[in-house]
């Protein structure tokens, strides 16, 4: 199935490391022109080199924290000046700190609010700007299966992935007569496969500390496909939703878990 992705110009948050970087190699597979928006210079340049020997047309990477307006503008207008254009945004930065909320602070309450919802604002914001007036356009936000389910010890994260979901579903509706499709996939456990897919700012960096083998296994054994979730089954779907065979579907949450969450 040709995805018709080629030469499209795509902005990826967090392409760095685990899903974002196989989103960022996925599109590259497609001969897409990327820009990596990452705080991680050293692991994202990993990328930029790795995304132009897959076969994309072009790859930056523009430092950015997209928590900051401003640097998201920033983004977008090298994103502009490279390419062109911005056909496609990939809001993928997320982050969580795992605690009962009984342990958790406003301090953290806050950071988790600016990394998994400002910033997906600030590039929605943006991206549609630009969007708009060319009539065409899709943004796909990572989302989480914690945000449909309820996950002990991700309680603010939950919420705010539950506040990205909606948020999503008015975009698509404000945003479909002007040819913009906007759609949320929800990863469940999705682990790297090796070292090199995670730079110092992941939250994988240190894999055995959020989940030690034996707990890996359980939470497979748990799944009605008995398996954790790998990047490369993120990007897929990210990939399509993001082509023009998803050209009639807008306004959707598609769990990637395994089977984690059915909703019906
Ligand atoms: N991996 C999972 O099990 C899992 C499960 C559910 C949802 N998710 C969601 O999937 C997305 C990707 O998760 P991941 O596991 O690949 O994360 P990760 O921690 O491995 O990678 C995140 C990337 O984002 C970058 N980043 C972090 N803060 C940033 C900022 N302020 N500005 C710019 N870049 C920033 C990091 O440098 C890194 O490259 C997130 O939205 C996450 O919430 C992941």
């Amino acid at each position: 199935m040709d995805l018709e992705l080629k030469g499209k110009s795509v902005v990826v948050t967090g392409g760095g490391s685990n899903i974002g970087r196989a989103i960022v190699l996925g599109f590259a597979e497609e001969g897409a022109n990327i820009t990596i928006g990452d705080i991680d210079e050293v692991q994202a340049n990993k990328v930029v080199k790795l995304a132009l020997e897959k076969g994309a047309a072009g790859v930056q990477l523009v430092k950015t924290d997209v928590t900051d307006l401003n640097q998201v503008k920033a983004m977008f207008a090298a994103a502009v000046k490279k390419f062109g254009t911005v056909d496609n945004l990939v809001n993928n930065v997320g982050w969580d700190q795992l605690m009962y909320f009984t342990q958790t602070t406003p301090e953290l309450w806050q950071k988790i609010i600016q990394i998994n919802y400002l910033a997906v604002l600030n590039c929605t914001r943006v991206a549609l700007d630009l969007m708009i007036p060319k009539k065409r356009g899709t943004i796909v936000s990572i989302s989480s299966d914690a945000s449909r389910q309820g996950e002990p010890r991700e309680a603010v994260y939950g919420g705010v992935k539950a506040a990205v979901n909606g948020f999503m579903k008015t975009i698509a509706r404000e945003n479909g007569r002007d040819g913009i499709r906007c759609n949320v996939v929800c990863p469940g456990v999705t682990i790297p496969e090796d070292d090199e897919e995670v730079g110092k700012t992941s939250l994988w960096v240190n894999r055995d500390a959020m989940f030690t083998p034996e707990q890996l296994e359980k939470v497979a054994r748990a799944l009605p496909l008995r398996k954790v979730g790998r990047p490369r089954d993120i990007a897929n779907a990210v990939l399509f939703l993001s082509s023009v065979r998803a050209g009639h579907i807008t306004g959707q949450t598609l769990s990637v878990s395994g089977g984690y969450s059915m909703i019906g």
